[in-house]
């Protein structure tokens, strides 16, 4: 068994989060099974994950790469015309689906720290001759995007791995216009995970050990100032996700976390 890599900082975060993805990013062939957070073979089938059927019109080279753990798209019903914003896009599953439905006036942008996933993403949107998307390089925490600019901020599998949620969700109140929405997938947790864990770069990584209570993230969200918070556990949270059971010297299993849909909204005024 190799010894996790302790961490020291919420930069040694990012850089065994970068590096998980890169290497993902890189090792990628189309038609190989991807799946939450990067976890091989045993990952929900995308089919199973996505509520939106026009995912399966989407290539291989968009849906092997989705490493979500929900359909952030379905939740967000989305209108023509939108801006829509995409926190931690990687291959870019989410904003093709967007895309499709805020349509030709419609806009769609993906900000993601790996640089290895925007090559994918953009290769992809080239191919799909998606003119209404763009990929923007960027952290989460410190947006490329202008205040009040966006009508919809979608997410999926990506904030629980910010070392500073907060920053997150402060941001996304930024760049939300009055009136705007958030509509996440991500992994929360029932309690505070043991600091040993929390201490895990590669457990961090692999979307387990940056999950928090479910009260941390509803109070971190309204101390940004949204609004009309809601968090609904998945379906498939009666089982952990397949990767947990694997991870963390088979402590993932026990561990009390899951996948759910996380709305809120920018007061209008
Ligand atoms: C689990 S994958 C999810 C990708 C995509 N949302 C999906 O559903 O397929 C996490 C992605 O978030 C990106 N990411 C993680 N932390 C980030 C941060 N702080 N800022 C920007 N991107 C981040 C990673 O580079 C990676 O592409």
């Amino acid at each position: 068994m190799t010894t996790p890599t302790p961490i020291r900082e919420n930069d040694d975060i990012r850089a065994a989060v970068r590096a998980r993805y890169a290497q993902i990013a890189a090792a990628f062939t189309p038609g190989a099974a991807s799946g939450c957070c990067g976890a091989p073979d045993e990952a929900p089938a995308i089919a199973a994950l996505y509520e939106v059927p026009d995912v399966a019109t989407l290539p291989a080279e968009v849906t092997g790469l989705a490493l979500g753990c929900g359909d952030p798209v379905a939740l967000a019903r989305l209108e023509p015309g939108q801006t829509v914003l995409d926190l931690g896009s990687g291959g870019g599953i989410d904003c093709f689906l967007a895309a499709k439905r805020v349509g030709p006036k419609g806009h769609v942008i993906g900000v993601d720290m790996t640089p290895q996933m925007l090559d994918k993403a953009r290769a992809a949107a080239a191919r799909l001759g998606a003119t209404n998307v763009e990929f923007r390089l960027g952290e989460i925490e410190h947006l490329p995007v202008p205040d009040a600019s966006v009508d919809v901020i979608l997410s999926n599998c990506v904030i629980n791995l910010s070392p500073d949620k907060p920053a997150v969700f402060r941001e996304a109140f930024r760049v939300l216009k009055p009136g705007g929405r958030l509509s996440v997938s991500d992994i929360l947790a029932d309690r505070p995970l043991p600091d040993a864990l929390r201490a895990q770069a590669d457990a961090w990584a692999s979307c387990v050990s940056g999950a928090i209570p479910v009260a941390d993230y509803v109070a971190a969200l309204e101390a940004a100032g949204f609004v009309d918070v809601r968090v609904e556990r998945k379906s498939f949270d009666e089982t952990p996700l397949p990767d947990m059971t694997e991870c963390c010297g088979g402590e993932g299993a026990t561990l009390p976390v899951f996948s759910a849909r996380i709305t809120a909204r920018k007061p209008a005024w």
